[in-house]
């Protein structure tokens, strides 16, 4: 063996040792225009209460929301998701509070659109603010969520939604034939621009924890669970079915959820069927990237920075997260 033949015949550190080669050979960026910001909205005027299970994050009456949203539009954020935090006694078996079109989320949606129109706004369609045992749906006398009846109930919403004037509904439910009954509503009324984001792979996560306490719906589910319409983590095939159908039903993007122990999901959702993919890093990952930063055992900046980019480099097209004004300012600041 000669002493040369010793030495790598290929040196992939070349392009990395340097920031001008590191930033040409970069395969993938967070830009701004990759996030949107979820938002809890209350009842009233002037209120606003910690989420305690999330520093940094309120839950606010619209009055207040209103310059969160300016904030967000002046960074440059493309769109909030808004999250209704539903008074219990408006809380109910049937729901009904969920298409009352004098309701929180069309009250807020209309204030949103009136002030900041280029601002895009995304309801989250599904039941399980509005019903008193906090299921995503109307359930049976054994507790079962109930498919078809459920639908019903998610039409209405999302029409409703859709006459306040929100640019998206987004069905987080994971009910059968949503999206499809969803999009004929929608047509039958003309209300062709009014996008769809699919929640079509949504897992039944333990992450979710931190967003049940911000809306109040974990003391209404108690011990229940969400195991017959949300998916099995174990499951990665049934991820691209139900991807398919939704978009088959009309969907216009699609959403993975959680985020980060799902990117597996969001890559090979996107390598199938290359439509708009979009996923949810969601409150439990919030909670975990914040308390460790809070502790200081991670750098918080350089961790969620990570954490995100790892969403795009696995096919995200956009990201719902909690983080997104504050990722959106140290952007403005790294240009
Ligand atoms: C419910 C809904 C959930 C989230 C968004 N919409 C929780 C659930 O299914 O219980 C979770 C979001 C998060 O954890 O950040 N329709």
């Amino acid at each position: 063996m000669t002493f040369f033949s010793q030495f790598p015949q290929k040196r992939m550190r070349r392009n990395r040792r340097d920031d001008f080669s590191r930033r040409l050979v970069r395969e993938n960026h967070l830009q701004v225009d990759d996030l949107i910001y979820p938002v809890f909205v209350l009842d009233g005027s002037k209120r606003e209460e910690q989420v305690a299970s999330m520093p940094g994050i309120v839950r606010q009456s619209v009055d207040l929301l209103l310059f969160q949203a300016e904030k967000c539009l002046r960074l440059g954020i493309p769109a909030l998701a808004i999250f209704p935090v539903i008074d219990a006694s408006l809380k109910s078996l049937t729901a009904d509070e969920a298409y009352n079109p004098e309701g929180l989320v069309p009250r807020t949606v209309k204030e949103l659109k009136k002030r900041f129109p280029e601002l895009g706004v995304i309801t989250d369609v599904a039941l399980d603010p509005y019903t008193s045992h906090g299921q995503d749906g109307l359930i049976d006398a054994n507790g079962y969520v109930l498919n078809d009846e459920t639908v019903s109930v998610l039409e209405r919403q999302a029409l409703m939604h859709a006459e306040a004037g929100a640019d998206v509904v987004a069905p987080s439910d994971m009910m059968d034939g949503r999206i499809a009954a969803i999009r004929s509503i929608l047509d039958r009324d003309r209300l062709i621009h009014t996008r769809i984001l699919a929640y079509s792979a949504k897992y039944a996560s333990s992450f979710y924890g931190p967003f049940r306490d911000a809306v109040g719906s974990a003391a209404m589910l108690g011990t229940g669970n969400k195991y017959t319409y949300q998916m099995d983590p174990a499951n990665s095939d049934e991820a691209l079915w139900e991807a398919e159908l939704d978009i088959q039903e009309g969907a216009d993007m699609i959403m993975v959820k959680p985020g980060m122990p799902y990117l597996d999901i969001v890559r090979r959702v996107k390598d199938k069927l290359g439509v708009p993919t979009f996923v949810y890093q969601v409150s439990g990952e919030y909670a975990m990237l914040k308390a460790a930063g809070m502790n200081g055992w991670l750098d918080e900046r350089a961790c969620v920075t990570e954490a995100l980019l790892a969403c795009k480099r696995a096919g995200a097209d956009a990201i719902l997260t909690y983080f997104a004004p504050v990722v959106a300012s140290w952007l403005q600041e790294n240009t």
